[in-house]
């Protein structure tokens, strides 16, 4: 068996929860490889809406494991809340779910740095969800992580304390007391105090070697599927840096991420939205700044999950998911929010970029220092409401050509195309699944 990968190509939400959940009855097992609490992973189930931020998204199918891989950065009590909430719910999340002990810790002082820094950089902030991510990846770099095996040694404490004392005297060059930023609105000594009583609760959890939990698994035949949190372009080392998250996003990722070697690696899900969001700073070639851009935010109820943001909202940008297909050797393509584009009376595709007198294919460094001009092409909206049809033979003229210019600008073709927030809502290609 190999593990099959889900992933975002653009700059994330494109819908990973719903797909992923929408998939995980065709796997054993859902493993998250990277990122943090950045995440808002959504799915509706017959009008109940649930959002995850670190539990992989197959938690509503009973009988799956749930991995959260060790190249997963935890806060255990953000962990700890999401575990509570799913609780009320009905859903015993603790009973399949199983941490790597490989993971990285979020401490409280990760999240108040990641505050600090971003007040540092004024105009220049990468509108970070101040989750903690960039500091603990950066202490686990470093060497001066904790993970979560830690949590069940005798030292574990002592290991906190220096850590801690570390980034307070970080603060203390910055001019700030901790003190001075609540985290998620509560002061810090009393994030801090529930913070170890979620760490209490961890320690009942399965903290497993999950390296070797997976490779068992594929051994026994069993099958994986990896949910990718954020989008391509928000990688690390090829996204729009330093407008990008910090670690890789993208397929490679998942070797890194759960411990699997390429060969292990199957097919690739890449997801796009029917159109383009960002949430936080940094370029946005396609970017609409009028009212077709309020008009996608509206239709498409573009809110960060994590962070109640409003989202910046653009038509397509097929330079920069073509990027993203080659750097994660996508297999099948699948689009969501189709639905939102209804009634649009045309619809445009950014094919090419300009630069000066240059016309290019490829996602350009110099993105980061200066405007791109977006070449689209044009075509042709539909006026039938897709989000109740069912069948892709069934499907307007309109948006069976959008489609298709899609799939040959990249040379892949769409299995799945989402129509609608519910789990149902969903247009799957007559071969898959
Ligand atoms: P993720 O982070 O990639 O899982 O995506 P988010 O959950 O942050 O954002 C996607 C949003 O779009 C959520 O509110 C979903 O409920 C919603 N959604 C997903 N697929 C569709 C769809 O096909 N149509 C519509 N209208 N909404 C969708
Ligand atoms: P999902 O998994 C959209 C963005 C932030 C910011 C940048 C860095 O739901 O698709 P960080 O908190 O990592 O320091 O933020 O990345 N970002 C996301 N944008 N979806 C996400 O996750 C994101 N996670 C981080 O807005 O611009
Ligand atoms: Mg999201």
């Amino acid at each position: 068996m190999k593990v099959d990968v889900i992933l975002g190509l653009q700059w994330g939400d494109e819908g990973k929860g719903k797909i992923v959940d929408k998939l995980a009855p065709h796997y054993d097992v859902i493993a998250r490889f990277q990122g943090g609490a950045n995440a808002g992973h959504t799915i509706n189930i017959k009008g109940d809406t649930h959002i995850l931020h670190l539990i992989p998204s197959g938690i509503f199918h009973e009988d799956k494991i749930n991995i959260i891989g060790n190249g997963v950065i935890v806060d255990p009590f953000i962990l700890n809340k999401e575990i509570t909430e799913l609780k009320l719910k009905d859903v015993d999340a603790t009973k399949n779910l199983f941490i790597s002990k490989k993971a990285h810790l979020i401490l409280p002082t990760h999240r108040v740095l990641d505050g600090i820094y971003e007040r540092t950089r004024g105009d220049a902030k990468v509108g970070s969800t101040l989750k903690g991510i960039g500091p603990t990846y950066t202490d686990k770099a470093a060497r001066n992580g904790i993970r979560i095996g830690d949590i069940i040694h005798p030292s574990f404490s002592s290991q906190y304390i220096a850590l801690k004392e570390e980034h307070l005297r970080i603060s203390r060059m910055f001019n700030c007391n901790p003190d001075d930023l609540p985290i998620d609105g509560l002061p810090f000594r009393d994030y801090e105090a529930r913070w170890f009583d979620a760490i209490d609760r961890m320690r009942g959890l399965h903290l497993i070697d999950s390296e070797f939990f997976i490779n068992k698994c594929l051994g026994e035949n069993k099958s994986v599927l990896a949910e990718g949190a954020q989008g391509t372009m928000l990688d690390v080392d090829f996204g729009t840096y330093p407008y990008v998250t910090s670690s890789n996003t993208i397929c490679s990722g998942v070797c890194s991420g759960l411990g699997v070697a390429p060969q292990m690696i199957g097919k690739v899900y890449g997801i796009i939205k029917a159109y383009t969001t960002r949430v936080g700073s940094g370029p946005f070639p396609t970017e609409l700044m009028d009212d077709q851009g309020d008009l996608l935010r509206v239709k498409g109820h573009e809110y960060g999950s994590t962070t109640g943001r409003p989202r910046r909202c653009g038509w397509l940008d097929l330079v920069a998911v073509r990027y993203a297909v080659m750097l994660n050797g996508v297999s099948h393509l699948i689009m969501t929010k189709a639905d939102v584009l209804n009634g649009f009376e045309c619809i445009k595709v950014c094919k090419h970029y300009q630069i000066n007198d240059q016309i290019i294919d490829h996602f350009p460094y110099c993105v980061i220092h200066e405007p791109v001009i977006p070449l689209y092409d044009e075509l042709a909206g539909w006026k039938t409401d897709i989000s109740r049809i069912e069948k892709f033979k069934e499907v307007p003229v309109e948006f069976m050509t959008y489609l298709r210019y899609i799939e040959s600008s990249l040379g892949i073709k769409f299995v799945m195309v989402s129509t609608g927030s519910e789990r149902d809502q969903m247009l799957i290609s007559g071969e898959h699944l």
